[in-house]
């Protein structure tokens, strides 16, 4: 695993010139995107690139990690919604080359069809993460088996009790999601994961230092040859 340390700032600029490099090179590049928190600085810096004409989305398609079961794209709480307002609305991506997995699949077998997707427009070029606390990604949450592709995961409470800063109340929570699976993300050619801030710094030692085991669903990204970790001084504090 490379890791970048520096302020949210620079490791953000470094990030963003990912994109800028890979859509030159690739303009029909296809994309794996990441909701939360931590990707909204990136976004912000696509959206400003894009406008400064440095970098455009108008070739490239995307698929995003995940999504909750029930929501649909009218919801303020779906990823959808977040995806289209925080990012597809401001650069100029053609929309029908987005995607975000259905939260109306209603089987394991439906939802496994978004690998299908994914293969048929050549594969995900370059795949976005954040990290849960528990070391989630996507909401593969911990003992997800490492062959999984997209499929419904029953939330942790843990997970659902850090994203319920989002919604009214806990009950509003989803109790279920649908995620690309482990094997969906280790299928793409290069992954950036970002992290950010001090509660990171426990799950980022996990990661990078720990033993690769399911228990810790990140952890298993360093049997991915080409990964890349952007961490702030926080989140990397306690790396040795
Ligand atoms: C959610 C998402 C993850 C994300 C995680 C961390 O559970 N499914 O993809 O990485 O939250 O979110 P944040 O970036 O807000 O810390």
């Amino acid at each position: 695993m490379k890791v970048i340390v520096g302020t949210q700032e620079e490791v953000v600029a470094q990030a963003s010139q990912r994109y800028v490099n890979l859509l030159a090179a690739k303009p029909d590049a296809v994309l794996g995107l990441a909701t939360g928190s931590t990707p909204l600085s990136l976004y912000a810096e696509l959206a400003r690139l894009c406008a400064a004409g440095e970098l455009s989305f108008a070739e490239c398609s995307t698929f995003n990690l995940d999504e909750y079961i029930g929501l649909d794209g009218t919801n303020e709480q779906s990823y959808r919604y977040f995806m289209d307002h925080n990012l597809f609305s401001k650069v100029d991506i053609k929309m029908e080359r987005t995607h975000v997995p259905s939260g109306f699949v209603k089987d394991d077998a439906e939802a496994a069809q978004y690998d299908a997707l994914i293969d048929e427009a050549g594969g995900i070029d370059l795949q976005l993460l954040g990290i849960g606390n528990n070391g989630h990604i996507g909401f593969n949450e911990p003992l997800t088996p490492f062959t999984s592709v997209t499929h419904i995961v029953k939330l942790t409470d843990s997970t659902r009790e850090a994203n319920k800063r989002f919604f009214s109340s806990l009950d509003e929570v989803p109790t279920h999601a649908v995620t690309m699976g482990i094997h969906t993300v280790m299928k793409a050619r290069s992954i950036n994961l970002l992290a950010f801030g001090e509660a990171k710094a426990e799950i980022i030692k996990k990661t990078v230092e720990g033993r690769p085991d399911i228990a810790v669903p990140a952890s298993l990204l360093q049997l991915h040859e080409d990964v890349t970790l952007y961490l702030d001084r926080a989140a990397a504090a306690k790396l040795s």
